[in-house]
């Protein structure tokens, strides 16, 4: 059975087919609006999510399929102290793929252990969150049209932020992309993804504190969230939460071509002002996640099938 816990999971050259099958899908919508007829995806969330989890059920029910879940801990078993691994014993006779969002790293690991149907990681606490990849990766492809040779940075809460992790070890499979990590000192890249990642692929990168420093050198600029609900005390993150607020005047450093992304949701990392730059593509990525998340279930589901279903 295969499942997608890390963006690593799916080879180049597969995720070349995602991501030539996201581009397809966005051409010819209709083409694909049966492609999952009868076939039901479970949604099991025990976090909050707004574009992913409706993405996911906006993707499932462009593809003719049927979406059932819950959307908090408090409202499935797990209140009960039942494990995830029985959950998902019992959703694997409910559903033909599931997504899987929790709080503790780890869990649609395990979850999948247990499963047999597909398991999306829909992000696992402060480690992964590889849809929001396959989404970064497409807005990348479709809006610069590649991804050699690119200097990302990526700015906020490094240490806790999941998609960073997820996009760092995708993009580090492309020669000549640079990484500029920018954050205080005490939201840093965790030392497992610099050490096992970054170093080990000899990627050129810099830690800078500065957005103002780095911004002109920049193709992509990863805006992210400082992650409340990860910090273990209220005042520290009162203290770094508005370290970094991109607004105008910082994008008049900017090359003229950068890219401003942003998982969302935002809080006040990026002045409403931006919004207007015709550089900042936010809004967009969030739409491309629904064609990533249609060609993933479209592909999951032909492998467990043995078959094509579209
Ligand atoms: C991100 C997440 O949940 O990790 N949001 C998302 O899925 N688009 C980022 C965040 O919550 O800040």
């Amino acid at each position: 059975m295969r499942h997608v816990i890390s963006p690593t999971d799916l080879t180049l050259s597969e995720l070349d087919e995602l991501l030539n099958l996201s581009e397809d899908i966005i051409k010819n919508p209709k083409k694909y609006s049966e492609a999952c007829h009868r076939k039901k995806l479970a949604t099991l969330f025990y976090e909050p999510s707004t574009r992913t989890r409706l993405s996911f059920e906006s993707a499932m029910l462009n593809l003719g399929g049927s979406v059932l879940g819950f959307s908090s801990a408090d409202s499935s078993s797990a209140v009960k102290g039942e494990s995830i691994a029985d959950t998902i014993r019992v959703i694997s006779s409910y559903a033909d793929i599931c997504a899987i969002r929790h709080p503790k790293e780890g869990a649609p690991y395990v979850a999948s252990q247990h499963s047999s149907i597909p398991i999306i990681n829909a992000g696992d606490g402060g480690h992964n969150h590889p849809t929001q990849t396959f989404t970064d990766l497409l807005t990348i492809k479709n809006l610069k049209g590649r991804f050699e040779n690119l200097t990302v940075g990526f700015c906020g809460d490094l240490k806790f932020g999941r998609t960073v992790h997820s996009l760092i070890g995708a993009l580090s499979r492309y020669a000549g992309v640079k990484f500029v990590l920018i954050s205080p000192d005490e939201l840093k890249i965790p030392s497992y993804i610099k050490e096992e990642v970054i170093k080990a692929r000899n990627i050129p990168y810099k830690e800078v504190r500065s957005l103002e420093e780095s911004i002109p050198e920049l193709d992509i600029l990863y805006m992210t969230r400082v992650q409340r609900e990860r910090f273990f005390n209220e005042e520290d993150y009162i203290r770094l939460k508005d370290t970094y607020i991109l607004n105008s005047k910082k994008m008049d450093l900017a090359k003229e071509d950068m890219l401003v992304l942003h998982p969302l949701p935002r809080v006040n990392e990026i002045s409403v002002e931006v919004d207007n730059d015709p550089r900042a593509k936010y809004f967009k990525q969030a739409e491309f996640g629904v064609y990533v998340r249609m060609a993933l279930i479209m592909l999951l589901l032909r492998e467990s099938e043995g078959r094509s279903i579209c």
